[in-house]
């Protein structure tokens, strides 16, 4: 994949991201549920590439809001061959009523807690019945606090793995609005 400084992670992938792709096919792993796929802040494209070249036949969305990393994700998703099928938007991008069976994302802590909550929030809320959220967050920048918040907001949290300070939080059942 292309990458470019200005962008997170530039020079290589992120640990986080790649345990959380690694995590999602390995052994045990929970089936993606048919419906769109939403990576949010998407950077460069890493997971949303993968995504679209893992379930072929589904739209996976991809809302970042960095122009340059936006450019990149769809480069790199056009020469993987899925640019039809990954959607590369702005947040607010996404139309007014879409769903989601999944969300896979290495989410952006450094915005706060707050603007991370509505963040999420507002993608749980869109979460189809039957669907997950698969979530990498570093221990030391809250995995724990996160999770307690989406336990609070009447979610179920599973910690799939915790390598080297990262961990992978599958978030399922629904997400109530504070
Ligand atoms: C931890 S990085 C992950 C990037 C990429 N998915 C990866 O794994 O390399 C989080 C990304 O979220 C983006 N971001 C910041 N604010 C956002 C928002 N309000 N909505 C969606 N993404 C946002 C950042 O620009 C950044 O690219």
């Amino acid at each position: 994949m292309v990458t470019d400084s200005g962008v997170f992670s530039p020079g290589r992938i992120d640990p986080g991201t790649q345990l959380l792709l690694d995590r999602l096919e390995g052994p045990g792993a929970r089936p993606v549920t048919p419906g769109d796929i939403v990576d949010v802040g998407a950077g460069y494209g890493p997971i949303a590439v993968v995504a679209a070249l893992r379930n072929p036949d589904r739209v996976v969305w991809a809302v970042e809001p960095n122009e340059r990393a936006r450019a990149l994700c769809t480069a790199n998703a056009e020469s993987a061959g899925v640019a039809s099928r990954v959607r590369v938007v702005a947040p607010g991008g996404v139309p007014d009523g879409a769903t989601v069976a999944a969300i896979i994302s290495n989410p952006p802590i450094r915005v706060g807690k707050p603007a991370l909550h509505d963040i999420l929030g507002y993608w749980l809320r869109r979460l189809e019945p039957g669907g997950a959220a698969w979530l990498v967050v570093q221990k030391h920048l809250g995995s724990d606090s996160l999770a307690g918040w989406l336990r609070r907001r009447g979610c179920t949290v599973r910690r799939l793995c915790s390598r080297r300070g990262y961990r992978v939080l599958e978030v399922t059942g629904d997400f109530t609005p504070e």
